[in-house]
């Protein structure tokens, strides 16, 4: 079979990525296109570029109903950058493609002039052809001029194929902040997870915890679903937006909300032994059993020492009676990020931009009355937490 490989950032994933692999596809000289979302592009400074789970899951979103055309994870490990001749050998030995497969490195023409000075332009094209897009517009025979010039230095040929001309690009569409250029799925994914907001809270984390969150986003990559992965990190998003606003650590939120929910999809008997560590006497009930299971989790599996992290992750679904800062903004973050809906958080994140324990007693309030309308009480704890924060309110 002859198999497109499509890389890049899609930061975000617009309409000229979509005739991209629509004009692949249609020109016939490949059968099927693999979409394939960088992990940490090698050159850009990572932080420039938005978390590899976000844009993986768009890509993803927007090409769900795409015939022909898949979205490979191949690229989400943490570690090395993620160079095209690797990504390519990879692809042979997870046999993701077989070895008689054989494939199309698609690029837009400008990929050309500057391919020689690529990581191992030789090694690639041992593995690969080169399909060049012909927008209309650009200069043909210039293209075509540098194609026979890469087909003499590296003794290959280079194709091409023709596509209708959508002019976007993706660094226009974030400094426009409209996303009036992309495909319906992804306007709503960044509208839903709050894309591109202008503050990008993470830049006010230690270098040294963006690494750690980095590594953690990977693992949980693999370790959870898609959903559960966007509310953690839309959590610590929100999470270390609110440490800034309200003075706590940025570090300790962030990786506190990263990691809160890291055990709610290991099976019911491994988080009742990992809570078990922490919680002598009795079993929590299902909702709250994942929190201090997660604690434990977070310590052994992911490395975290302090313990106001791992307090912040026990306490995350209950609250306890004296709770840090870091617990506080956990907890809230958790409820209101950007992509909950399930009631009307309007109030809650109003009091949010200003006062914190304002808007805590406000969610605790909105928990009691959901949980007295189905004719339950709330967590003996949250009662003690909403009691103290009334009493002791900033
Ligand atoms: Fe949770
Ligand atoms: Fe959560």
């Amino acid at each position: 079979m002859k198999i497109g490989i499509y890389g890049g950032a899609f930061d975000p994933f617009h309409n000229g990525h979509l005739s991209m692999i629509r004009g692949a596809l249609a020109s016939k000289k490949v059968d099927r296109v693999i979409v394939i979302p960088t992990g940490m592009p090698p050159f850009k400074p990572a932080r420039k570029v938005t978390l590899s789970p976000y844009r993986y899951y768009m890509v993803k979103a927007a090409l769900k109903d795409e015939p022909n055309c898949e979205v490979s994870d191949i690229e989400q490990v943490f570690g090395e950058p993620s160079y095209t001749v690797t990504t390519l050998k990879n692809l042979r030995k997870k046999k993701v493609v077989s070895e008689k497969d054989e494939l199309f490195l698609m690029c837009g023409s400008d990929i050309l002039f500057e391919f020689e000075s690529w990581y191992k332009p030789k090694e690639i094209l041992e593995q690969a052809t080169l399909l060049c897009a012909l927008r209309p517009g650009i200069d043909e025979g210039q293209a075509r001029n540098e194609a026979s010039h890469l087909e003499e230095v590296f003794d290959t040929k280079v194709k091409f194929f023709k596509i209708e001309g959508v002019e976007v690009a993706s660094s226009k569409l974030r400094s426009d902040g409209k996303f009036d250029n992309v495909p319906e799925a992804v306007k709503t994914f960044i509208e839903t997870h709050g894309l591109y907001c202008e503050d990008s809270p993470l830049v006010h984390v230690s270098d040294e915890m963006y690494k750690t969150l980095m590594k953690h986003c990977f693992t949980l990559f693999h370790e959870m679903s898609g959903k559960r992965l966007l509310h953690s990190i839309n959590v610590c998003v929100l999470a270390t937006r609110y440490a800034i606003r309200f003075g706590a650590d940025p570090d300790k939120c962030a990786l506190a909300a990263l990691l809160h929910d890291c055990a709610k999809e290991l099976p019911e008997d491994e988080q009742i032994a990992l809570s078990a560590k922490i919680i002598h006497g009795y079993i929590p009930g299902k909702q709250i059993l994942h929190s201090p299971a997660g604690a434990v989790y977070a310590k052994e599996h992911y490395g975290v020492e302090d313990q106001e992290v791992l307090d912040a992750i026990q306490f995350h679904t209950i609250g306890r009676e004296v709770m840090t800062m870091t617990d506080k903004i956990v907890y809230l973050a958790d409820k209101v990020e950007p992509a909950r809906h399930y009631d009307d958080l309007t109030e809650i994140r109003r009091l949010a931009e200003t006062d914190l324990d304002g808007a805590l007693i406000e969610c605790y309030c909105a928990i009691r009355e959901s949980f007295g309308a189905k004719g339950q009480e709330i967590h003996e704890d949250t009662k003690k937490s909403l009691k103290y924060l009334l009493e002791h309110r900033k």
